[in-house]
């Protein structure tokens, strides 16, 4: 599918070849990183009573932790891809109509009616959207007047870290990024978020980093990050990277994480905004 076509460069169900791979690293991912994520909604004053969206909710691990962090609040999961969706409600279904809805649809133009939520959360989404200032101004309309919009984004520069230093990983990466690129997405959307946000009508900016490293969390946690070869399938059996490429980063990844004392850090910039009170401009 050609960039003008694609609604987003992340994978459609059925197009992963190792799908259940991606869905535990999704999930391994979100369960992560949540903790230290929560405790920056805590202090953007996150309430239990919020009326929260989830917009590119994915399989819906991220809209499991919110459901339990606005007990009193509803939480709405947006998503473009049905499979996906189906995922979500499989785990979900229990808390479905009643403070949960699920929703097929788009992150830049949602099935929703304006100014209805506390707090809008896009989380690893806009990297992948060829127009993400459009998503912004969806996400503007659907906030409530001074309620906040969160984006929980990559800047491909700032990823992470590994000590001792992979050799290869870098070039792969590279590759990930212009393959990325090609298929309508941007991994350097962080560093565009803060002047995007003021152009959609949020004020009050504010970035905060957020890491999860094998020094916390112990290298087993991180090490699916690292399987290149379940990471880079996809660019592989379309011909962005050689597999013999592959073949030698992963055999140096394992080296790596057979490493006494190695240090693995990711890293995730969470981008907030407050919705101006005369609306959209
Ligand atoms: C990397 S996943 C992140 C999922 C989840 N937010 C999380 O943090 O675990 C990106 C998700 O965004 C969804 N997505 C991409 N473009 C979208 C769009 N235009 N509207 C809604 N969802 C979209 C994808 O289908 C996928 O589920």
């Amino acid at each position: 599918m050609t960039t003008a076509t694609r609604a987003s460069s992340y994978y459609r169900t059925g197009e992963h070849p190792q799908p259940e791979f991606e869905l535990k690293r999704l999930r391994e991912q979100a369960l992560m990183f949540w903790p230290k994520e929560l405790r920056n909604f805590q202090q953007l004053g996150l309430r239990p009573d919020w009326d929260v969206l989830d917009a590119g909710a994915g399989p819906g691990f991220i809209t499991e932790q919110l459901l339990s962090t606005v007990p009193q609040g509803t939480v709405t999961a947006l998503e473009l891809d049905e499979g996906l969706l189906a995922q979500a409600r499989s785990h979900l279904a229990p808390h479905e109509g009643g403070r949960l809805r699920l929703i097929q649809g788009s992150i830049t133009q949602a099935p929703l009616p304006d100014a209805q939520f506390d707090l809008a959360l896009a989380r690893l989404v806009l990297q992948h959207l060829a127009d993400p200032a459009q998503a912004l101004a969806e996400l503007n309309r659907l906030v409530r007047p001074g309620g906040r919009l969160v984006v929980a984004d990559a800047d491909d520069a700032m990823w992470g870290s590994v000590h001792p230093a992979i050799p290869g990983l870098d070039g792969v990466l590279a590759t990930r990024r212009r393959h990325q690129a090609k298929r309508g997405g941007n991994r350097y959307v962080g560093r565009a978020m803060p002047a995007m946000m003021r152009a959609a009508g949020f004020e009050q900016i504010t970035v905060e980093s957020v890491a999860i490293s094998s020094d916390e969390l112990g290298m087993d946690a991180l090490a699916g990050h690292l399987d290149v070869q379940a990471r880079m399938s996809l660019l592989v059996r379309e011909g962005a990277i050689a597999e013999e490429q592959i073949s030698r980063v992963q055999a140096r990844a394992e080296e790596f994480l057979a490493t006494p004392d190695a240090s693995f850090v990711l890293l995730m910039f969470l981008y907030s905004g407050v919705k101006q009170d005369g609306g959209q401009r």
